[in-house]
């Protein structure tokens, strides 16, 4: 088990020497390393078992640092920054040299963000170098929402575990790019649709799966717990199958073992609730994971997004 506490001294100690530290962010745990120290980069790929065609997201503290290391910062995406950032947005933005091939799986743009944090913000003020970090967890799985989530699936893997609590917003951030003048959402997050076409008018949804090549993380099995997941009407699926779980949205009431991400039906807790809604069903009795899809506006696109990758064929 790594060790867990809130000493930013500490984890930015084992940074500088190439270490793995689990950073809190308002999304998710990241994995951090030295963005610039490809060795250090390696180790996160290790750690997770990650492939190296699927590249990581660079953490910074502001648009002026950000600069060092991308060649141009299209206007689009700098409005979307200047109205977001710190927050769950990334931007796929043109690398200069100074970022490692490994960091980016060989394309020519970076993922850049800088996280909503208090703690990590301090941290990344306290380098010389920004964080190279995926979700803290092993590769395709659920990512983690505490502390505790990424001890007990990569604390032998990490040095340090910089303790933020739980993360407030639940989902990864959503990311955003420009493809021949054009701008697109790549992966649907904790930034909504509507929040982004508010500052820079109508954008394109490309959100796919393993057979796009210009977003090779998509995968259309990930954020999956180890048990099969059934979308649908669950009292139906309760039918159907035997020795099941439910993971609840609303009031409605099922005689086994069930999460509910939100008695209110409110979207923004689902969210926060989700990965450990996941995590808790994975670890019960039952066998089989049942759901429904929730209402498909604001944050309910990118939560059903990711019950629709959990359910995906392994
Ligand atoms: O909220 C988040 O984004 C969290 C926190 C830790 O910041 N990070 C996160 O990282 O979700 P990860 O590695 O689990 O997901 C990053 C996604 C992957 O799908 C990856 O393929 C995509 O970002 N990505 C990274 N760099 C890219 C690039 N240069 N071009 C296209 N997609 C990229
Ligand atoms: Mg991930």
């Amino acid at each position: 088990m790594a060790a867990i506490g809130n000493d930013i001294l500490k984890a930015a100690r084992l940074l500088e020497q190439g270490k793995l530290v689990a950073i809190p962010t308002e999304t998710v745990y990241g994995l951090a390393a030295n963005a610039l120290d490809t060795t250090a980069v390696a180790g996160i790929f290790r750690a997770k078992n990650r492939p190296t065609f699927d590249p990581l997201i660079v953490h910074t503290y502001s648009i002026a640092k950000t600069k060092e290391y991308v060649r141009e910062f299209p206007m689009e995406l700098e409005k979307l920054a200047k109205a977001y950032w710190p927050g769950p947005l990334t931007l796929l933005l043109p690398k200069k040299n100074v970022i490692p091939d490994l960091v980016t799986s060989g394309l020519d743009n970076v993922a850049v963000r800088i996280p909503n944090h208090s703690l990590t913000l301090e941290l990344l003020e306290k380098l010389n170098f920004p964080l190279a970090a995926p979700s803290a967890n092993p590769f395709g799985y659920i990512s983690p929402t505490k502390p505790e989530h990424v001890n007990k699936q990569l604390g032998n893997e990490i040095d340090y575990i910089l303790d933020g609590g739980n993360c407030e917003v639940g989902i990864e951030s959503t990311i955003v790019g420009v493809e021949k003048g054009k701008v697109c959402v790549y992966r649907l997050g904790g930034l909504t649709i509507e929040q982004i076409e508010k500052v820079i008018g109508k954008v394109e949804l490309r959100i796919i799966s393993s057979d796009n090549p210009t977003v090779p993380g998509q995968l259309q099995s990930h954020y999956a717990p180890m048990k099969k997941i059934y979308i649908g009407n669950i009292d139906l699926l309760m039918g159907q199958y035997k020795n099941v779980c439910v993971l609840n949205f609303g009031r409605k009431k099922f005689n086994v073992p069930t999460f509910n991400l939100s008695e209110n039906e409110n979207l923004t807790e689902a969210a926060a609730n989700l990965f450990t809604g996941l995590r808790a069903l994975d670890e019960c009795q039952a066998e089989i994971i049942l759901c429904e899809y929730l209402p498909e506006t604001g944050l309910g696109i990118a939560i059903n997004d990711r019950l629709k990758r959990a359910a995906a064929e392994k």
